[in-house]
């Protein structure tokens, strides 16, 4: 396994040598997957499993379940919708976490290690080996002033509400609590039965800011139901719905629905 993997790993290194000079993202740094694998053997392979499909020793009974790599799709990026994630946005997920997810913060490991362990996540998809899954980060608006407070929050708090109950609340729910009527039927790419948030509580796994669920707003969680509503939504609609949200807000411990059964479909 490991062999038939190294040698697929010097196959690409020697196909990227020859594209390297017009793509510098499709290159191959042997020392640094080397060096990203014992990173990923020591922390990483207890849920994201030796093959990188997600099936670690700890994986049995999470929700959700630690993500395969094999499909080389991701849920919280910059990117546009069903493109690869910058190096950024997985640094942010490796150092930061996933909140109210197995996925802990890796803040023990160095810039370098964290470099080195996303190289060899990369090695797990060849999706990664082609330029066209590549996009710039798009660049997002600074949020409006108004939404820091709660008074000048007021006045989009129905608009927003209106928007929300129109295009989310069949999946979040009309309450925000993630169990809208059809919410038991969805599918994801990986197979299971995703859960949609509740965006009650303070702390999402996307971040806790206003900004953060803009991006996700924007770029859609690939692989998921949570498409991107950047073409469907007006940057002031997507604020206006954030402000109806925030104002559902309820203190708390982050939670990802455990009161609902998500489970393998097969
Ligand atoms: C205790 C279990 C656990 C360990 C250890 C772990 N992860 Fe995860 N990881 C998860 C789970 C669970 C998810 C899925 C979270 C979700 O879908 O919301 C995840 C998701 C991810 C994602 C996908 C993020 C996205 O945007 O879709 C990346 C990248 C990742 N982990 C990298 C790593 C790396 C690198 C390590 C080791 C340094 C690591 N993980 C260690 C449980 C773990
Ligand atoms: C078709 C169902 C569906 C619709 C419609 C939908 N969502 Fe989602 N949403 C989901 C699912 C499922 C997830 C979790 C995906 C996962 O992690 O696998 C999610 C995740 C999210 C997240 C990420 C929260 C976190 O944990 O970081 C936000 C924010 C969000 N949705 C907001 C919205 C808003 C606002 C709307 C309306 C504009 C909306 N969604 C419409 C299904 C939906």
């Amino acid at each position: 396994m490991t062999l038939l993997r190294l040698s697929l790993a010097l196959a690409t290194l020697a196909v990227s040598a020859l594209h390297a000079e017009d793509s510098p993202r499709l290159s191959f740094d042997f020392s640094l997957y080397a060096e990203g694998k014992y990173v990923f053997e020591r922390n990483c392979i207890i849920c994201h499993g030796p093959r990188g499909d997600g099936k670690g020793e700890m994986s049995k009974g999470l929700t959700p379940m630690p993500r395969s790599f094999r499909e080389g799709m991701f849920k919280f990026r910059t990117t546009p919708w069903e493109k690869l994630p910058t190096d950024d946005d997985l640094r942010r997920t490796i150092k930061g976490g996933l909140t109210g997810t197995a996925m802990g913060m890796f803040t023990t490991l160095n810039d370098h290690e964290v470099d080195a362990v996303i190289a060899y996540v990369k090695s797990f998809s060849r999706r990664w080996r082609k330029e066209e899954n590549y996009a710039e980060p798009l660049t997002f608006p600074a949020a409006p002033d108004w939404i820091s407070k709660a008074e000048t929050r007021a006045p989009h708090v129905a608009p927003g509400k209106v928007l929300f109950d129109n295009i989310c609340a069949t999946c979040h729910g009309p309450n925000l609590d993630g169990k809208g009527p059809t919410a038991p039927s969805l599918k994801d790419i990986w197979g299971m039965t995703p859960v949609p948030s509740d965006l009650r509580q303070m702390h999402l796994r996307c971040g806790d800011g206003p900004g953060d669920i803009f991006r996700v707003l924007t770029t859609g969680l690939n692989g998921t139901p949570m498409i991107s509503y950047g073409q469907v939504l007006t940057e002031q609609q997507r604020w206006q719905i954030i402000a109806y949200v925030m104002s559902k807000r309820v203190e708390g411990p982050p939670l990802l629905n455990p009161s609902s059964t998500s489970q393998a479909s097969k």
